[in-house]
C-alpha cells in the first residue's frame, strides 16, 4: 500500500495536526509513509497559463518541487491531508500545491456534478483520501464548510475521510495532555479502524466530541495568551498559568475558597470556586478553605505530569493547608472530562469494570462467628458453602488474594466444626487466624484495606500514591491488632451463657473501629499535607 502524507501546517513536524495524523498513522501502521512538508517545498502559485492542458499535457511549466509531488500523489493509494484550518480554508501555500494539481486533469467538460467538473488524466478510482485538520475554535463543526466542499467536490464524497477537531492548540499544552493524549488514542483507533476498512461509527462519534466543553476551553484559551483583558501589559506567567488551571473547575454545587501561595516567586492568588464556576481574585482576599503553599515550579510541574502530586505531597514538596476534601477531589473537580464510554449491555461487569468489596472478604468469616457460635454443624456447613460460593462472587466483584486465603480457612474450620470439633475453640481460632492474616496484611506490597478503599481514590492509580498506602499501612495493622485480641475474650464469652451473642457481641467493637477508620483515612493525610 502507498501511503503518502501532505503535512500542509507552516509549522511542520511540531504542529497540533501532524500530532493527529502520526497518531492515525501508528494506529494504521504506516509509520514509514512518505510525507511532503509542505513549509519546505519550493512551490511557485499556479499561473493560470492552462498550459498543462494544451502546450504540455500533463506536465506543469514551471520547474519547481510539485513534479516530484504530483508523481507522489499520482502513486498513492491513500493520501493524507493534514493541515490547520486557515480563516476557514487551508492555508497558503498548501493551496498552492492544491491548485498545482491542475495537470492531473484533462481539459474536457466531463465528469465532476450538476455544477460541473472536469475528468482525471489517470486511473486514480482506488485512490482514498483522509482529511485530518485541527483548528483554534471550540468546535469543528461549522467551521470546515468551504474545505468540505472543496474535497468532496473534487475527490468525491465517497473517497474522503474526515477527522477534524477544535481546540487544536490544546495539543501543545503538556498540563492537558491527560485529555489530549485520551483524543488521539481515539485517532489511533481510528487509523487502525480505517485500514482494516472504515472507520466505525463509535470511534466517530468520539472523534467529533469537543475535548472540553466550550466555556471551559473558551476561558482557558482567553487566559492562555498571558495578556491583560484590555489588551495591553502581559501578565505574570504565574497568574495566567492559575487562570488556566481554575478555567478547568467544574462546579459541584460546594462554595470554596482556594488559594495559592507560590512560595519561591513570592506571589499569591485566590480561586473562588462556587457553583457558577470559578473566578481568580489577586488582592482583598477571602477566609481561605483551602490553602496550597507550593513552589510555583513544582505545581507546574505536577499539572504537566511530570511529577506526581502526590508522591510530590509525600516528600513535602508542597504543604495544604485547611479543607483537605478538596485534594482528595482534585481529578474530579480540576480533571479533564473523559470521553463517555458506550455503555456496556453485559449483564457482567467486565474484569476492568469490577471493584473489589470487603463485605465479600468477611462474608464467610461471619458463617463460622454467628453461624458456628450458635449451631456448629449448620454454622459449618454455612461456612463451607459460603467458601464454595466465592469463585461465582468473584464474578461480580474483583477477587483479592486475602478472600482466597479467607475462603480457604474458612472450609477448613468449618469442616472442624462440622466434624464435632469444640466450636469455642474453631470460634477463637478463626478470630486468631483472621488478625493474623490482617496483620500480615500490613506488610505485604499492597496493604489489605488498599485493596478495598483504592476505588475512591482514583482506581489502580491509588496504588501509586505513597500516602494512600501508608495511611493504609496503619489501618490494616489497627485493625489486625483488634482482631488478635478478640479471641482473648472471645474465648471467655463463649464460656459463658452468652456464647450465642458472641458474634454479635464482637461486632460492636469492629463498628466502632470503622468509625476511627472513616476519620483516619482523612485525618491522616491531611495532618501530613499540613507538614
Ligand atoms: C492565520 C491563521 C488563521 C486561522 N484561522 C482559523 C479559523 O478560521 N478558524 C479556526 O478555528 N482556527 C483558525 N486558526 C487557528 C489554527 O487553525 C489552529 O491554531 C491550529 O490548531 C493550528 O494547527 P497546526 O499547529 O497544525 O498548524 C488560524 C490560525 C492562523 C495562524
Amino acid at each position: 500500500m502507498n501511503i503518502l502524507i501532505i503535512n500542509g501546517s507552516p509549522k511542520g513536524e511540531g504542529s497540533n495536526t501532524m500530532k493527529l495524523a502520526r497518531a492515525f498513522l501508528s494506529g494504521a501502521g504506516w509509520d514509514n509513509a512518505d510525507t511532503v512538508a509542505v513549509a519546505d517545498a519550493k512551490l511557485t502559485p499556479c499561473s493560470g497559463c492552462f498550459s498543462c492542458w494544451r502546450k504540455t499535457p500533463g506536465a506543469c511549466v514551471i520547474h519547481d518541487d510539485m513534479g516530484g509531488i504530483l508523481a507522489k500523489i499520482i502513486a498513492a493509494d491513500v493520501v493524507i491531508w493534514a493541515f490547520p484550518l486557515y480563516y476557514f480554508s487551508v492555508p497558503g501555500k498548501l493551496k498552492n500545491l492544491i491548485d498545482r494539481q491542475l495537470p492531473l486533469n484533462l481539459p474536457f467538460m466531463a465528469g465532476g456534478n450538476a455544477s460541473g467538473g472536469h475528468p482525471s488524466r489517470y486511473d486514480l478510482s482506488r485512490q482514498r483520501h483522509v482529511i485530518i485538520s485541527t483548528c483554534g475554535f471550540w468546535t469543528a463543526e461549522g467551521n470546515y464548510d468551504s474545505v468540505i466542499s472543496m474535497f468532496n467536490r473534487y475527490y468525491g464524497a465517497e473517497k474522503c475521510t474526515w477527522i477534524l477537531c477544535g481546540q487544536g492548540e490544546l495539543f501543545r499544552v503538556p498540563e492537558l495532555s491527560s485529555r489530549t493524549g485520551a483524543y488521539l488514542d481515539t485517532v489511533r483507533r481510528a487509523g487502525a479502524e480505517f485500514a482494516a476498512g472504515g472507520i466505525g461509527a463509535e470511534t466517530g462519534t468520539e472523534l467529533a466530541l469537543p475535548l472540553y466543553p466550550r466555556d471551559v476551553f473558551e476561558k482557558m484559551a482567553d487566559a492562555s495568551w498571558g495578556i491583560a483583558e484590555n489588551g495591553e501589559a502581559p501578565t505574570d506567567e504565574s497568574l495566567s498559568f492559575t487562570k488556566q488551571m481554575a478555567a478547568l473547575f467544574r462546579p459541584d454545587g460546594t462554595e470554596r475558597v482556594l488559594e495559592f501561595c507560590y512560595t519561591d516567586i513570592d506571589k499569591t492568588y485566590q480561586i473562588l470556586l462556587t457553583a457558577q464556576g470559578s473566578d481568580v481574585i489577586t488582592d482583598n482576599f477571602k477566609p481561605y478553605t483551602t490553602r496550597i503553599e507550593t513552589p510555583f515550579s513544582v505545581w507546574r510541574s505536577i499539572s504537566r505530569g511530570e511529577i506526581s502530586g502526590q508522591e510530590a505531597l509525600f516528600r513535602r514538596q508542597y504543604k495544604v493547608l485547611g479543607d483537605f476534601d478538596l485534594m482528595l477531589r482534585w481529578d474530579e473537580l480540576f480533571g479533564a472530562p473523559g470521553a463517555p464510554k458506550p455503555t456496556p449491555q453485559k449483564r457482567l461487569p467486565s474484569e476492568a469494570a469490577r471493584k473489589a468489596n470487603m463485605a465479600v472478604l468477611l462474608i464467610p468469616w461471619m458463617a463460622i462467628w454467628i453461624g458456628v457460635a450458635i449451631y456448629p454443624v449448620a454454622g459449618g456447613a454455612a461456612g463451607i458453602a459460603a467458601a464454595a460460593l466465592m469463585p461465582l462472587i468473584w464474578l461480580l466483584f474483583k477477587p483479592v488474594l486475602f478472600e482466597r486465603i479467607s475462603a480457604a480457612a474458612v472450609a477448613g474450620l468449618s469442616l472442624a466444626a462440622m466434624l464435632g470439633q469444640d466450636a469455642r475453640a474453631v470460634v477463637t481460632l478463626s478470630y486468631g487466624a483472621f488478625g493474623l492474616m490482617w496483620l500480615a496484611g500490613a506488610f505485604t506490597k499492597t496493604p489489605l484495606t488498599a485493596h478495598y478503599s483504592a476505588s475512591g481514590y482514583g482506581g489502580g492509580k491509588a496504588f501509586e500514591n505513597p500516602l494512600f498506602m501508608r495511611t493504609n499501612r496503619i489501618l490494616t495493622a489497627a485493625w489486625g491488632v483488634l482482631y488478635l485480641i478478640t479471641p482473648i475474650w472471645t474465648y471467655i464469652l463463649m464460656g459463658t451463657r452468652a456464647s450465642a451473642y458472641t458474634g454479635l457481641i464482637n461486632s460492636a467493637c469492629p463498628a466502632l473501629m470503622g468509625i476511627f477508620t472513616a476519620w483516619f483515612q482523612k485525618w491522616y493525610p491531611a495532618r501530613w499535607a499540613k507538614g
